[in-house]
């Protein structure tokens, strides 16, 4: 049998409500499509926490600003959906845009702590609105019990853990480990962008981090191990937008030496920007 597609709420609904009907659990696996083997980690992961697994695909236009690259971002539906229903995926959600934002729409989420860290949001100040916006629509319209979160979008994923907490949303948002290439880079629909030589360079993006780290943990101040990365990255060649030690939970600066530490970076080669972090 093949893997369902449902492209409006209502026959969401109808599907999401028989599964609660019938006692089962579901959780969710939020994407944008371009499915590489994290997107399918998420779903593999989703399985062992509920019954149900359901994947939504949505390229969101609101968490681009007008100079990104939501024109050109890979679409490659038709692949996603074997790949999905290969991996055990019970239904797959894909709206329309104006399925999502009809016209007259006019709310969104507005945030906070870990959404005003200094990282992501200094270099993409509308991203963060617009990814709470659409992830509370979709945990509203999948009434899911779990959303499967890559670490890979490790600010995201801090995000969305505070906003559901905040909101009271009847969810438990659960991270899941990045899947790297053995180079050590992290795998990511954007890689696709990446010319042969890029994606090979690319690779340093995550040995400088796991370098800081292991220098963090030998005693040295946080700022200067990342400073160290911020200019080898440099001077390999990428155009580094940060790269930062935080508190693990809160992004916020680090305090004292007993908190757990995350790093996270993001940096450009050519025209492709990278993140990736990594725990300390
Ligand atoms: O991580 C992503 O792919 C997107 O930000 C998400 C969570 C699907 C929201 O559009």
């Amino acid at each position: 049998m093949s893997l369902k597609v449902v492209r409006n709420i209502l026959d969401l609904r109808k599907e999401t409500t028989v599964w609660r009907a019938e006692g089962l659990t579901s959780a969710v696996v939020p994407t944008m499509g371009a499915l590489h083997d994290g997107h399918i980690t998420l779903v593999r992961e989703g399985l062992k926490q509920a019954d149900r697994v359901l994947a939504t695909i949505f390229v969101n236009p609101k968490q681009f600003a007008a100079h990104e690259d939501l024109g050109r971002y890979p679409r490659t539906e038709a692949a996603d959906v074997a790949r999905l229903e290969e991996a055990g995926a019970h239904l797959v959600f894909a709206p329309e845009p104006q399925e999502i934002y009809p016209p007259g729409f006019a709310t969104s989420v507005v945030l906070t702590g870990p959404a005003k860290a200094g990282l992501e949001d200094k270099f993409r100040p509308d991203f963060f609105n617009g990814v709470a916006t659409i992830v509370a629509k979709l945990f509203a319209q999948s009434q899911a019990d779990f959303a499967m979160f890559g670490e890979k979008d490790y600010q995201q994923l801090m995000v969305v853990t505070r906003m559901a907490c905040d909101l009271d949303l009847p969810i438990k948002v659960i991270g899941v480990p990045t899947v790297r290439e053995e180079s050590g880079l992290a795998l990511s629909s954007r890689n696709a962008y990446l010319s042969k030589t890029e994606h090979h360079k690319a690779a340093a993006l995550h040995q400088k981090l796991v370098n800081a780290a292991r220098k963090i943990r030998a005693g040295q101040r946080p700022s200067r191990a990342t400073g160290v990365a911020r200019r080898s990255l440099a001077l390999l060649g990428f155009r580094v937008d940060y790269v930062a030690a935080r508190n693990a939970e809160t992004l916020a600066q680090p305090k004292g030496p007993d908190e757990p530490l995350r790093l996270l970076a993001a940096a450009w080669l050519g025209n492709t920007r990278l993140i990736d972090n990594i725990a300390v």
